[in-house]
């Protein structure tokens, strides 16, 4: 079935990958792109050709994602890889995967955009007998062992990391809640975590900034009218926790001070609000795991046994985070 209930939790472990810069095109039913060697050579014969459906590029995190991906997956890894980039539609990736059954690939690998809506097709891979690496999001299917394994981050965990540092520091807070993309896993599990912890009564008010600045942004103009008692902003993604920091100060309030924000990610626009004392405190969601990717997609394609998930361990920081720190960020 789903996996959902992850409580593991743990300290730092983050794996530090350089990106290559590799070529996309775009259209409004996503993008592909093939990726080819640095040197240009044809390196590929006998590689495992591997259909990659990233979701979107939709914030820092997802770029970080995106180019620890490509810089794993590359033909001297043994890899032919096929990128293709959903931006946030459901059904771009259902295409896109459908586009890699007819190619023949020999591994799938997507990060899905939402939880549900994908048992038609996760059968079709399955029919096709096409090993399927789930990678960052998670699914909700009927389908029987739809997927092979699942590397990601705990989201219920990273809720409940944030939800505890406010209990601690703000146990009175009138707080408003800047979801992720409704639907999916890192906006179902965050959202879960936090509200079990800091208890329903405190929560004023949520809305969705679909992870980006700008519709965070938006959504937090209209929480700032709708709700004037509201103090702390958790925001889902630091992305959208950026964007509201723009709503607050153009409505003459101090982010950090008068709205306390609390974020997930740790992107090193993330990191720098904290710095700068404008986000108060930031949970790490680490998007920099091509490497396991790469071992779990090798390892499926060989039939080797591999644990069903692997959770990709984060840390938390609050404002005693040093410029130094931000600086020696990868992402
Ligand atoms: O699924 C991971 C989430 O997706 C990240 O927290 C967010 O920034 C991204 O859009």
């Amino acid at each position: 079935m789903l996996t959902r209930s992850r409580r593991t939790r743990g300290v730092a472990a983050a794996i530090a990958v350089l990106a290559l810069g590799l070529t996309a095109c775009s259209s409004d039913s996503g993008s592909e792109s093939k990726e080819t060697s640095p040197a240009g050579g044809d390196v590929t014969s006998g590689n495992i050709k591997v259909g990659f459906s990233q979701l979107g590029a939709e914030s820092g995190w997802r770029t970080a994602n995106t180019e620890s991906v490509k810089a794993s997956l590359t033909a001297e890894n043994g890899i032919d890889l096929t990128f293709s980039d959903a931006q946030q539609k459901q059904e771009n990736q259902i295409k896109a995967l459908r586009d890699f059954i007819d190619q023949g690939v020999d591994v799938i690998a997507f990060s899905p955009v939402v939880e549900t809506g994908w048992d038609e097709v996760l059968q079709e891979i399955k029919d096709a007998e096409i090993p399927v690496v789930l990678v960052d999001r998670t699914v909700d299917t009927h389908v029987v062992d739809p997927y092979v394994t699942w590397i990601g981050a705990d989201f219920e965990a990273e809720g409940i990391t944030a939800g505890e540092w406010v209990v601690e520091n703000y146990p009175d807070a009138k707080i408003f809640e800047l979801q992720g993309t409704l639907g999916s896993g890192a906006q179902v599990d965050r959202e879960a975590g936090f509200d079990a912890t800091v208890g329903e009564s405190h929560i004023l008010g949520k809305a969705s900034g679909n992870f980006t600045r700008a519709e965070g942004k938006a959504a937090m103009e209209a929480a700032l009218q709708a709700y004037p008692d509201m103090n702390l902003l958790f925001a889902h993604n630091d992305d959208m926790g950026l964007g509201a920091i723009e709503a607050i100060e153009a409505a003459g309030k101090v982010p950090g001070k008068d709205i306390i924000i609390v974020t997930v990610d740790g992107v090193r626009d993330g990191l720098q609000a904290l710095v700068d004392k404008k986000f108060n405190y930031v949970v790490e969601c680490n998007p920099v795991f091509g490497d396991q990717i790469l071992d779990a997609i090798t390892k499926a394609h060989n039939g080797e046994q591999q644990p069903r998930k692997t959770i990709v361990l984060d840390q938390a920081f609050d404002q005693t985070i040093t410029q130094a720190v931000v600086d020696a960020r990868l992402y």
